[in-house]
């Protein structure tokens, strides 16, 4: 099993994707930790109704919030971090002692419309796509190698409220999706990019009813 530490800032819905996955059977990963920085995040509340571990720390100075971060998700025996609406930024030293163990998700199809607001910049561009993207954290903000995304139609009467729910509910799909394929050994790194093993072009699928998204990653 691979144990997961989950980094937290807020709504944590794709902390309750990430526990229900976990809760499947055969699922090859686990949460070990919860993470927030903040005391006040929602998300805390499904890591307790969860039953797992989860510690706040609160630390302004980016350095300090690292160390503690570091011992807590050490002591929990993380093997992987996932990023989910975590809000701030990281440490360099500390995103290189995670390199290619910690992944993040963001609500636009990298390397478009990197930063706050993806969905918003999606829209202003007039993009006829969006989506969302898992992938390994390097320490310039949403970069990385790719792992996994996911695609929604953009729609001509979408607002940022409209978009944005389209795609938060392919991420709670492609999380788990993006988490699986790691624990199970098939993510490989090779400079920027990711080769996932055993891919075929069949794997390209359509979920949802009607082709509401696509997933471009073996499932
Ligand atoms: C998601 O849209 C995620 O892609 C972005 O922040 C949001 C977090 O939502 N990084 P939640 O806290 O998981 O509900």
């Amino acid at each position: 099993m691979m144990r997961l530490g989950v980094l937290i800032s807020g709504r944590g819905s794709n902390l309750q994707a990430l526990i229900e996955a976990c809760a499947e059977p055969g699922f090859p990963a686990e949460i070990a930790l919860v993470v927030s920085n903040r005391g006040e995040a929602p998300g805390l509340a499904r890591a307790t109704a969860a039953k797992l571990a989860r510690t706040v720390i609160p630390l302004g100075d980016r350095r300090e919030f690292a160390a503690a971060a570091d011992a807590a998700l050490r002591g929990a025996g993380v093997d992987l971090v996932c990023l989910a609406g975590f809000m701030r930024i990281l440490d360099v030293d500390f995103v290189e002692a995670w390199r290619d163990r910690m992944v993040n998700i963001h609500p636009s199809l990298l390397p478009a419309f990197r930063g706050l607001h993806a969905q918003r910049q999606a829209l202003a561009a007039g993009v006829r796509f969006a989506g969302c993207t898992v992938h390994f954290v390097r320490s310039e903000i949403d970069t990385g190698p790719i792992i996994a995304q996911g695609v929604v139609p953009v729609r001509p009467d979408d607002d940022e409220d409209t978009l944005s729910a389209r795609i938060l509910a392919v991420e709670h799909r492609l999380y788990p999706l993006a988490v699986r394929l790691i624990a199970e050994g098939r993510v490989r790194v090779v400079g920027n990019r990711t080769v996932v093993e055993g891919w075929q072009p069949a794997d390209f699928a359509c979920l949802g009813p009607s082709p509401d998204f696509l997933v471009t990653t073996p499932l």
